[in-house]
């Protein structure tokens, strides 16, 4: 008898009672398949709310910029749900892919799901037109690098995301092993002649300059 009034008191006072959240996203792991190079890659997930009050839907965020989250609805009444659209670009991607979604709520809550994909190759991307370092990417794939100084804040910023927090490989190859900084330097400031590997250097439209392309390298070429 004693426990309702109270359960209702921290109720109506929006003090959280459940430890669990009542914001859900499912499924928590989404495959949506294969998809060419260059192709939208979609699906959609189901955000529910299982507690007992209205929440209302403040954010979408997503790992990457080439992923993007769209709510139905943005109020959902207490038992309500709607469908969350995802969209993922596909440019620059090749073979198995990973993408991560949060969406937070007006209380606080935050529920998050996973993405996967497989990229198959498109064969006209070299002439797209497009790049890494365009507008809506470079946010995250460029602009860090600016003030950096020292080659491992440099390679934190633009470089992990792809080659691995520690150069030891993830999406792209290990850069560990290689000791030639010269060698290094011309291949990230020129690129590999691929999309997926752009030149970084200011003069091929990347963020780095000559003393950034020269720390970032000396510092690869010391790793073993
Ligand atoms: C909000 C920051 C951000 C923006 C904006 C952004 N990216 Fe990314 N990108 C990341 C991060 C972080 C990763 C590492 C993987 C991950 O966590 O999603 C990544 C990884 C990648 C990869 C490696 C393969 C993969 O998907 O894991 C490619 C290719 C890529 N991004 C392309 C793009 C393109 C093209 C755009 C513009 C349309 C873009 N990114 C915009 C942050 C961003
Ligand atoms: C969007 C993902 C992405 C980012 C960001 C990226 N790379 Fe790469 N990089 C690749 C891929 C993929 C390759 C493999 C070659 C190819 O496909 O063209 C590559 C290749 C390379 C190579 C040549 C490796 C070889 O075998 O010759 C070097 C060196 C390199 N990257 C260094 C860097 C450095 C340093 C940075 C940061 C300034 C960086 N990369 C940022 C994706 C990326």
């Amino acid at each position: 008898m004693m426990r309702l009034p109270l359960l209702l008191l921290a109720m109506l006072a929006g003090i959280p009672v459940a430890t669990a959240s009542p914001l859900l996203l499912q499924p928590q792991v989404l495959d949506l398949g294969q998809v060419r190079e260059g192709d939208v890659a979609k699906g959609s997930l189901i955000l529910r709310n299982d507690g007992p009050v209205p929440l209302s839907i403040t954010g979408v965020q997503t790992s990457c910029g080439c992923t993007t989250g769209v709510p139905d609805q943005r109020l959902l009444p207490p038992g309500g749900f709607t469908l969350l659209h995802v969209r993922v670009d596909t440019f620059a991607k090749r073979g198995k892919i990973r993408k991560q979604v949060w969406v937070t709520d007006d209380q606080g809550h935050t529920a998050a799901a996973v993405l996967h994909l497989t990229v198959r190759p498109g064969r006209h991307m070299r002439m797209a037109g497009r790049s890494l370092f365009e507008a809506r990417c470079a946010a995250c794939h460029a602009a860090p690098a600016a003030g950096q100084h020292e080659g491992a804040k440099i390679y934190a910023a633009v470089c992990a995301m792809c080659h691995g927090a520690d150069a030891r490989g993830a999406y792209a190859p290990s850069l560990r092993g290689r000791h030639d900084a010269a060698a290094l330097a011309r291949r990230i400031g020129d690129g590999t002649g691929s999309h997926y590997m752009p030149g970084f250097a200011k003069r091929r439209g990347g963020p780095l300059d000559a003393a950034q392309l020269r720390a970032l390298s000396q510092w690869l070429a010391s790793l073993h």
